[in-house]
């Protein structure tokens, strides 16, 4: 056995989390390493999703709204989303894509910062927060202005209204200092919105403790909870009244069922719902969100540090034609750098290890603690050693 696989079997074997691995549906014959673009399903989900279209819609139909609690499943996954992201109980709401909630928590900062109106924005972005940021610019008048989130503090002026940022790059898995540019948009007299898409459910955060003003991010990646799962919604509690977003409909009303013509937004959290929610998604999420009870997330960080490091030096003993630009502050993923990286993708999933490619070069594996071993993570670097030779 060499040195690798050796260490590989020992981190394994005293890894507090290698229980949970046995709650996914995975199979051995494919190392998986793309949970950061969609996370595995967790065994249990389908006998549950079963239940929802058999029973509660099948059966109960139009009474599982009252008695099967879908009226309130935005709330009520909202709060199990709520300790993973460090937000406060009551404060979180699950419904829409990350795409509609970075629109409704950028317009929603506008609307809280009268007589300032531009619109800063990552340049590194996931692009859909930078479509999204020049849509909310064009239609409320404001300015869009993209800076790299190393130039933040240095871009904000008197008239910067928000400011958009990404947690985890989701390129190079960068980790952005969250108390310190939050710090630095709020003493500019600003706002801040946080995607959390790559970070909720990759490592601690505590976006209470870092005083963030706005919140969102994708539940089917880190969070499992399947294609197209509804994203979470996260406001400070000091301007959940003050809050006014710019999608409310009937589901944000005071009194939903009054039928009002006068729109009077609810009083909680419930204010940053829109339109009906998307029922077997979401319970599809609520039932995945079951495999974080109990699970430490300061041993889940530890963990992910501790694969991605075994796995760059497992790159660079195996795979030298790579290199990692992953910094060390970083999420819970390696992007390697090679040349044809495309086809050595494609290469490495006709071989049984499934990441992802992100153009022009970069070869990027998520590593997913509650699922991925430290034996995965040499065996891929093996066969992308093999494929690079
Ligand atoms: C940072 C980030 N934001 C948003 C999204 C996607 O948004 P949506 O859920 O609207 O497709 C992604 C998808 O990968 C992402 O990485």
């Amino acid at each position: 056995m060499s040195e690798l696989a050796e260490r590989a079997a020992k981190l394994d074997g005293c890894d507090p989390l290698q229980g949970r691995r046995d709650l996914f549906d995975l199979d051995d014959g494919v190392i998986y390493l793309d949970g950061n673009s969609l996370g595995a399903l967790p065994r249990h989900v389908p006998a549950r999703v079963a239940d929802v279209l058999t029973r509660q819609w099948g059966r109960m139909r139009i009474r599982s709204w009252t008695e099967e609690g879908w009226w309130e499943a935005p709330e009520r996954i909202g709060e199990r989303i709520a300790p993973l992201i460090g937000a406060a109980p009551g404060h979180v709401v699950v419904g829409d894509s990350t795409s509609v909630n970075v629109f409704r928590a950028v317009v929603s900062a506008l609307r809280m910062t009268p007589g300032r109106s531009e619109i800063l924005f990552d340049a590194t972005t996931f692009p859909t927060d930078g479509y999204i940021a020049a849509s909310a610019a064009r239609m409320t008048g404001a300015t869009v202005r993209a800076v790299d989130p190393a130039e933040v503090a240095k871009s904000l002026t008197d008239d910067t209204a928000v400011v958009l940022l990404n947690h985890v790059d989701y390129r190079s898995g960068r980790l952005h200092d969250m108390g310190a540019l939050t710090e630095a948009v709020h003493n500019a007299g600003a706002r801040v919105v946080w995607d959390l898409s790559h970070s909720a459910g990759a490592l601690p955060v505590d976006i209470t403790g870092h005083n963030v003003d706005f919140a969102v991010g994708c539940t089917y990646k880190y969070l499992n909870g399947g294609p197209g799962a509804p994203a979470f919604f996260a406001v400070r509690p000091d301007l959940l009244p003050q809050l006014d977003q710019p999608l409310g409909g009937w589901c944000s009303h005071r009194e939903p069922f009054a039928m009002d013509t006068e729109y009077v937004a609810a009083e909680g959290i419930a204010k940053a719902r829109a339109g009906t929610p998307e029922i077997v998604s979401l319970l599809t999420l609520d039932a995945a969100l079951d495999v974080w009870d109990g699970v430490d997330l300061h041993q889940l960080r530890e963990k992910s540090l501790a694969l991605t490091g075994f796995f760059e030096e497992c790159v660079k003993e195996l795979a030298p034609a790579a290199r990692s630009v992953t910094p060390e502050i970083r999420g819970s993923q390696v992007s390697l750098s090679c040349v044809d990286a495309e086809r050595v993708m494609g290469e490495l999933v006709n071989r049984g290890v499934v990441g992802d490619h992100r153009p022009p070069d970069l070869l990027r594996f998520g590593f997913t603690p509650l699922y991925t071993r430290f034996a995965d993570a040499l065996r891929a670097a093996e066969i992308l050693g093999e494929i690079l030779a």
